[in-house]
């Protein structure tokens, strides 16, 4: 088992590149499967998850050869319909083929996905969507099957802008007859590089990045082209709040400060000095800072996937804070491992109260999903003593080198 052994103190100064997004290269890779030509993506980060994809993909048939960051996909003779179980459990964003499966071929089994324990995490709005498109939907004994001998576009509106709804709803419209309208759709940055990315192969779609998508069917797609998916903001968050925490110095190359605006404004509200340019952000710590409100909101409010990484940040600010959390209704895992290093912080229903301590201490501490482990990282960088993060796998699932990039940065902090 994996740890990050972590002696804080050190206040991180210098470059960080960030890698291509988590997010955005998932729903990407599913809707290869739309293609009947082969492709290149650019810009891959290596990631636990990118493999469960690759290895999906595979599953079903594609080829696929991955290179540093490049990944060559052959999709041309798609030979099952079948998500093996052992993939589907592995993480929940596996669950993005069904969309682009049903489009292509017409039907999908699979079994529920499993992913971080954050939240109950039901797919009733994907079923809903596949099922007004024409689909017929079965669920029995945790498997999910599906026919359509076609789709046909239609009009859908979301109960609630799901990311993973809109993706999988926009994936399986593509070469549906006619054309599909998505109301209330998520507007996250990562639905407009899908959309980018489909209509480089070939799909009419427009509307990305608004509530309203619309997407024409057409009767193929499938373009040799190379294609760069954008860098990670999650990432990018994670790397300007190590920065505040520490109090140090970090220039942050090959990201897009629009996409992480929501994170800026709360980190200049608490007194934290933030330089935007083109593709760079610098972010400069300072010795106190401010408590926050903070709500987790759809894109493009505050991102639910910093909120573990705002939540440690909050804990050596001046005065309370309070962090509700909107998104999910199981994320405030972290609370019990922050605690241990010394935070004070208090759970009512769906918000934590957050009480500014002066300092954390290092601990034994346990990552529980993707960003809490992010966050215990963070707390590490800036408690007393050495701090030793278990559960890395988490971790490793969703953060390209986390710790190399670290150390160039100037912190201690070793693999074990
Ligand atoms: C995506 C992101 C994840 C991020 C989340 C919210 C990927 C691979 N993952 O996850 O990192 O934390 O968006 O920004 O992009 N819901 C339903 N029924 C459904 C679908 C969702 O009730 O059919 C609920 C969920 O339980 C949750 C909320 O909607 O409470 C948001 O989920 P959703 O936007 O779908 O998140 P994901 O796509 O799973």
């Amino acid at each position: 088992m994996e740890r990050l052994i972590i002696t804080g103190g050190a206040r991180l100064k210098g470059s960080v590149t960030i890698s291509g997004a988590k997010n955005a290269i998932l729903p990407i890779l599913a809707s290869c499967l739309l293609s009947d030509t082969p492709l290149v993506l650019e810009g891959v980060p290596r990631l636990d998850d990118v493999v469960t994809m690759q290895e999906v993909l595979q599953s079903l048939g594609a080829k696929v050869k991955w290179l540093d960051d490049v990944m060559e996909i052959d999709p041309s003779n798609i030979t099952s319909t079948e998500v093996p179980a052992s993939l589907m459990r592995r993480m929940r964003a596996s669950n993005l083929v069904m969309g682009a499966l049903l489009g292509r071929l017409g039907n999908v089994r699979a079994s529920y996905p499993g992913g971080c324990t954050i939240g109950s995490r039901p797919m009733d709005l994907h079923l809903k969507g596949f099922g007004y498109l024409g689909a017929k939907v079965h669920e029995h004994h945790g498997f999910i099957e599906m026919e359509a001998a076609k789709l046909t576009g239609t009009e859908i509106h979301l109960d609630f802008p799901s990311v993973g709804a809109t993706e999988n709803i926009m994936m399986a419209a593509v070469l549906a007859e006619g054309t599909t309208t998505i109301r209330n759709a998520a507007r996250e940055p990562e639905i407009v590089d899908l959309q980018n990315f489909l209509n480089r192969l070939g799909a009419e779609i427009r509307g990305a990045g608004l509530d309203i998508i619309q997407i024409n069917g057409v009767s193929r797609v499938g373009r040799e082209i190379a294609y760069r998916v954008i860098p990670d903001r999650i990432e990018t968050g994670t790397f300007m709040v190590a920065a505040a925490i520490t109090r140090g110095e970090i220039e942050i190359i090959n990201t897009i400060p629009e996409h992480v605006e929501p994170v800026t404004a709360k980190l200049r509200e608490a007194g934290i000095r933030v330089w935007e340019e083109d593709d760079r952000i610098i972010v400069k710590g300072v010795d106190t800072w401010n408590a926050l409100d903070i709500r987790t909101l759809p894109y493009p409010g505050f991102p639910t996937d910093m909120q573990p990484q705002f939540m440690v940040f909050l804990s050596l600010a001046q005065g309370t804070s309070i962090i509700t959390e909107n998104i999910f209704e199981n994320r405030f895992q972290h609370v019990g491992e922050l605690r241990r290093m010394g935070a004070h912080i208090r759970v009512e229903g769906r918000s934590a109260v957050i009480s500014g301590v002066p300092n954390l201490t290092g601990a034994l501490v346990e990552a529980t999903d993707l960003r809490a482990g992010a966050a215990l990282v963070l707390g590490g960088l800036a408690a007393e003593n050495t701090t030793i993060v278990e559960g890395v796998e988490h971790i490793n699932r969703g953060y390209e080198k986390l710790d190399a990039k670290l150390r160039r940065l100037g912190a201690q902090i070793r693999r074990e």
